[in-house]
């Protein structure tokens, strides 16, 4: 059993009496969302209630997943904790890094054979800390954690953007970075800004065509990408309550598309149902026990707009199936307006191939209904006209279908059953194309359509939509197809329509696997090793950074001032760099190769002081560590916005620099600067950044006296002999500047445990 059954009844036992109490501390009824985070928060219920939006809180979530890219840096950086275990139930799984090419059995051999480095130290470090490992093919981690994880009232945190999808069995769970789920693996608090809450009221029942994931579409266009930032959306109504757990972890999944903090859905007999389908119908016996507590107040229900900082109501019973697309997920098209705007807007009609599954959309519910229009094809006699493909995401979830005769159904219209995996969701998909060139377009039932995702192809036309449709427009191998009113020609000649889909909730015989592909690790870990090869271009053991001198920082170099926008991508790239993500050095030769130089308007180009030449900033940088001197980086607004990928502050700390020092900071990058014991500072008159001059020598002074809500003193030494100071702000509280003290946050775990 992988599930910790224990841990949950811990979490109901105190559930009520934390939710009461937060009800008299807020003083008014609660929404689920706000049950869950009291029940959560790490050091209990406060005095007075939390301002959402504003304040930041800390909690102490139940459970940690990491998938394979993420996880690398991740337990890395725990091994570097110095603790025996995780704290909390922790899974790693490998889904991110096996390439779609022919099908599953040699995609997946492939996979283990170029990445079986990888997986070894994923599995040995798992083994050793006692996480949970889910080996390449046992499935995609959402789909993962949905059926052997989730719980409802639950808080979890996942190092990928789509962990809300456990939203869909009632949990809060939210995707970070691995520096934050490596802080609560090793036992520390988990700190997040109370997020405002939008709900969305479901009415109606869903009919035909129309799908769980016709609803997020729907609400992606509604609230674009930008409308759920700092949100937690709370689906509710009669027709939430209808919707399957599978559908509901779908809405709750693409809410990441509306940069949501995550969704949720609150707990009913259908997420019951899915619980006992999944053999955890002790999990469904013990949330029965504490079910009003894992629901909103009646009078939230009532009365949502009092309660909910925004509200949308959607009528299932009238919602069209959508199509999203192309480039944003939020461009979102009613099916009956589809044809007309690919017309006007000259998108390629064709449809080259359609793909299904993912962790959005495989669930048994989904390939029933899938399956049920292949069916057609091969009834009515109909010619698959686009390439198709089927990406199961689980192996308890291929095992059943394929027991049930779904994937031969599949294979029958000519479908390749691709891994258990991320695949061309994740661009892990080494298309077959004529011309690399040529405009065309896909439809998927995945979640992001961005530009190049999944096949690397700039003039890939890429679509989202329910696999239902997606199925139906891959028989068709048109685009503006309709299948709710356009007939299609069979081999016969004859004229057909295809009929609704059919979809069956949870598998009649019970869901079934012969070797779910789980690990589960040794009860005593300390005689495991880890083996990390010296020599590996992939992975590298880290090193703890060192603590600080003691005195100010003087002479440090400018290495480089940014200009305009310097998102984590500029200061650390992905695409191809995503192989070294567990290879610090490696990785490290991105560092900041995307950041415009204000000096000279150009990227990764900056001037080496020691020699007045011009170099990369990578190399330029390793010029002045080895000359064993400090330096600076220097930047616009909003620093280190985008992901929160830790690989970001930990470059520049791994190769010398000493400070950052901005106009103001993207908040997840500056606490990941100041977890890795750097100086994340800002300009208290941001005019002061012009006065930085490319040659400059920079001391910080202060450090000695360095407190919470105090300043310190840059003094800036121009080539020309003059120097000039001006006064930096930070936001360092008591424990961050131990942090700073001790090098890293890591290190200061490390020095508390040997004490
Ligand atoms: Fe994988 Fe795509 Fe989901 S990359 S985790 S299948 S969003």
């Amino acid at each position: 059993m992988a599930f910790d059954f224990d841990m949950i009844q811990r979490v109901y036992d105190g559930f009520g009496e934390r939710v009461e109490a937060a009800r008299q501390v807020v003083g008014r009824p609660l929404t689920l969302s706000e049950k869950i985070l009291y029940a959560h928060l790490s050091a209990g219920i406060p005095q007075k209630a939390y301002n959402r939006g504003k304040d930041y809180v800390d909690f102490a979530p139940d459970r940690v997943a990491m998938q394979d890219a993420t996880a690398q840096m991740a337990l890395l950086q725990f091994m570097q904790a110095g603790r025996p275990q995780v704290a909390v139930p922790s899974t790693v799984h490998c889904d991110h890094l096996i390439q779609a090419e022919v099908g599953a059995a040699k995609d997946l051999e492939n996979a283990n054979n170029k990445n079986r480095e990888v997986y070894d130290f994923l599995a040995s470090i798992s083994n050793k800390y006692g996480i949970g490992f889910w080996k390449p093919g046992a499935g995609i981690i959402h789909q993962v954690v949905l059926e052997n994880y989730a719980f409802p009232g639950g808080l979890m945190i996942g190092t990928d953007s789509h962990t809300p999808n456990a939203g869909g069995l009632g949990m809060i769970a939210i995707g970070v970075g691995g520096a934050d789920a490596c802080d609560v693996m090793a036992g520390l608090p988990w700190e997040l800004k109370m997020p405002k809450l939008i709900g969305v009221k479901l009415t109606g029942k869903l009919s035909g065509w129309a799908s769980a994931k016709d609803v997020i579409l729907r609400v992606a266009g509604i609230l674009t990408v930008k409308g759920g930032t700092g949100c937690i959306v709370e689906y509710f109504g009669e027709g939430a309550d209808s919707l399957s757990a599978t559908g509901k972890a779908t809405i709750c999944n693409m809410g990441a598309e509306i940069g949501a903090t995550t969704s949720i859905f609150a707990y009913d007999d259908k997420m019951a149902d899915y619980l006992r389908s999944t053999e955890r119908a002790d999990i469904a016996e013990a949330a029965n026990a504490v079910r009003q507590y894992l629901r909103s107040d009646d009078e939230v229900y009532a009365d949502p707009t009092t309660y909910y900082d925004q509200v949308i109501e959607i009528n299932l019973s009238d919602l069209e199936p959508h199509i999203n697309g192309p480039y944003t997920p939020d461009l979102a098209w009613p099916l009956s307006k589809f044809a007309q705007a690919v017309k006007e807007n000259g998108w390629p009609e064709k449809l080259d191939v359609g793909l299904i599954g993912s962790c959005t959309n495989s669930s048994y519910e989904d390939l029933t209904r899938a399956a049920s229009v292949a069916q057609q094809a091969i009834t009515k006699n109909l010619k698959t006209h686009s390439e198709y493909t089927v990406t199961p995401g689980s192996e308890l979830v291929r095992y059943t279908t394929e027991r049930d005769g779904l994937l031969d159904t599949f294979e029958q219209i000519g479908g390749v059953v691709l891994a258990n995996a991320c695949g061309p969701c994740i661009g892990q998909w080494a298309r077959h194309i004529d011309d690399p060139n040529r405009k065309n377009s896909i439809i998927t039932s995945f979640n992001r359509n961005f530009a190049k995702r999944n096949d690397g192809l700039a003039n890939t036309h890429s679509f989202v939509a329910s696999p239902e449709l997606v199925t139906a427009m891959a028989i068709a191998g048109s685009l503006t197809f309709n299948p709710m009113t356009d007939k299609l020609t069979n081999e016969a000649g004859e004229e057909v329509m295809l009929d609704e889909p059919q979809g069956i909730e949870l598998p009649v015989s019970g869901f079934a696997v012969e070797d779910a592909g789980y690990q589960a690790p040794a009860e005593d870990g300390s005689g495991v090793q880890v083996v990390v090869s010296p020599t590996s271009d992939r992975l590298q053991l880290l090193e703890s950074f060192k603590a600080w001198e003691g005195t100010d920082l003087n002479g440090l170099k400018v290495l480089i001032k940014a200009k305009g926008k310097c998102t984590t991508d500029h200061i650390s790239m992905a695409g191809p760099w995503l192989k070294y993500r567990g290879h610090l050095d490696n990785i490290s030769n991105n560092m900041l190769i995307g950041a415009v130089n204000y000096f000279n308007e150009k990227t990764n180009t900056v001037k080496n002081q020691l020699t007045g030449e011009y170099g990369e900033v990578p190399a330029v940088q390793r010029a002045y560590k080895a000359a064993g001197i400090g330096s600076i980086v220097v930047g616009d607004e909003n620093y280190g916005e985008g992901s929160s990928r830790e690989h970001a502050a930990m470059e520049p700390r791994f190769l010398g620099v000493r400070a950052i020092l901005v106009k103001s900071f993207a908040r997840i990058h500056e606490t990941n600067l100041k977890k890795q014991g750097m100086l994340a500072l800002t300009f208290a008159d941001p005019d002061d950044y012009e006065d930085i001059r490319e040659d400059d020598t920079i001391d910080i002074l202060g450090l000695t006296n360095f407190t919470p809500n105090g300043q310190l003193t840059i003094r800036l030494n121009h080539a020309d002999g003059t120097t000039q100071e001006f006064q930096v702000n930070h936001t360092y509280n008591e424990t961050q500047i131990e942090w700073f003290k001790a090098g890293s946050a890591l290190n200061l775990i490390k020095q508390k445990q040997n004490v």
